[in-house]
């Protein structure tokens, strides 16, 4: 008598293969596979675990704001600046943008290969509110056909400078909203070397710059505290938290700003003097342009 074959198991429903990999609902597993952030085979393998994580919280924290935003039929605008191979672009797109039907994002990156692979896989999977533009943020801020309005500018380790052009282009866009990694920062400590501090340089505080890795964090921090002043001053309420656990990234500073209108000249004050402190007012004055900020 013949055996019957036993029975192939059925292939996992889709959500339960979602769920196990802990992907949020909706996310499309084809994108992540054309991503790589998924093997062919579906796997995830340790690096793409950590940049699917870092990018599904900096997810948190987007999404209600997108909510927000795109209340009574507004059409969303983000400009996703220093893209790579917009990783958060698509991901956003996915799960907000895509079932929505209506808002675009836009990528700016200044890599070629990156923006015409992006502009592909839009193409094929029918993303047809992204765009992506291979020029320089501040570049963009300058493009004529870009739109005169962004309601939300995200810059997610864009290098160095870079995110100092995203706050100028989300100031100039009239952004509502900014949501910034900064990446490692170079030109403060530069000007740092420079001068020395002048001001702090006989007092125990220069001790805090005199090794050189010490100048170059003190310089990162200092960057990202005068720009949440400068924010403040243009009328920004910032918060800054932890993008994910230091295990994951060195870099993993989040600052979130909200537009209020209410242009903080304690915070432009601060600024002035922070600078002044540092000898930094020639080397950084294009960076904090506080002219329609008053002293208090
Ligand atoms: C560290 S990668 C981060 C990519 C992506 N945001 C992510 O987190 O996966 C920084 C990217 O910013 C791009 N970039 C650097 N300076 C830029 C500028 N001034 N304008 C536009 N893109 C820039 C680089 O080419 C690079 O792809």
């Amino acid at each position: 008598m013949k055996k019957n074959k036993p029975a192939k198991p059925a292939a996992p429903a889709q959500q339960d293969v979602a769920a196990q990999l802990g992907l949020r609902p909706g996310q499309s597993l084809e994108l992540l596979k054309a991503l790589h952030i998924l093997t062919r085979e579906g796997k995830l393998n340790q690096d793409s675990r950590r940049k699917l994580k870092q990018v599904y919280h900096l997810y948190q924290f987007i999404a209600p704001l997108l909510e927000e935003l795109s209340a009574n039929d507004h059409p969303v605008t983000l400009a996703d600046h220093g893209a790579g191979k917009s990783y958060l672009g698509f991901i956003l797109y996915d799960l907000f943008f895509k079932n929505l039907g209506r808002g675009s994002i836009y990528g700016i990156e200044t890599r070629a290969p990156l923006v015409q692979a992006s502009q592909q896989l839009a193409a094929d999977l029918g993303f047809d509110r992204m765009q992506f533009l291979n020029m320089s943020v501040a570049e963009s801020t300058q493009a004529d056909f870009m739109p005169a309005q962004f309601d939300i500018v995200t810059a997610l380790h864009a290098c160095d400078t870079a995110t100092d052009d995203a706050i100028a282009f989300g100031l100039e866009k009239h952004a509502q909203a900014l949501v910034l990694v900064p990446c490692c920062q170079a030109e403060l400590a530069a000007a740092m070397r420079q001068n020395k501090a002048l001001h702090l340089a006989r007092t125990p505080l220069a001790e805090l710059w005199r090794h050189p890795i010490h100048t170059r964090e003190i310089g990162s921090h200092l960057t990202n505290v005068l720009r949440c002043l400068y924010l403040e001053a243009c009328g920004y309420q910032v918060t800054v938290t932890e993008l994910v656990g230091w295990e994951h990234s060195m870099k993993n500073e989040l600052i979130i700003a909200r537009y209020t209108g209410q242009k903080k000249r304690s915070s432009a004050q601060r600024l002035r003097e922070l600078l002044e402190q540092f000898g930094l007012q020639t080397a950084l004055a294009h960076r904090y342009p506080l002219s329609g900020v008053a002293a208090p």
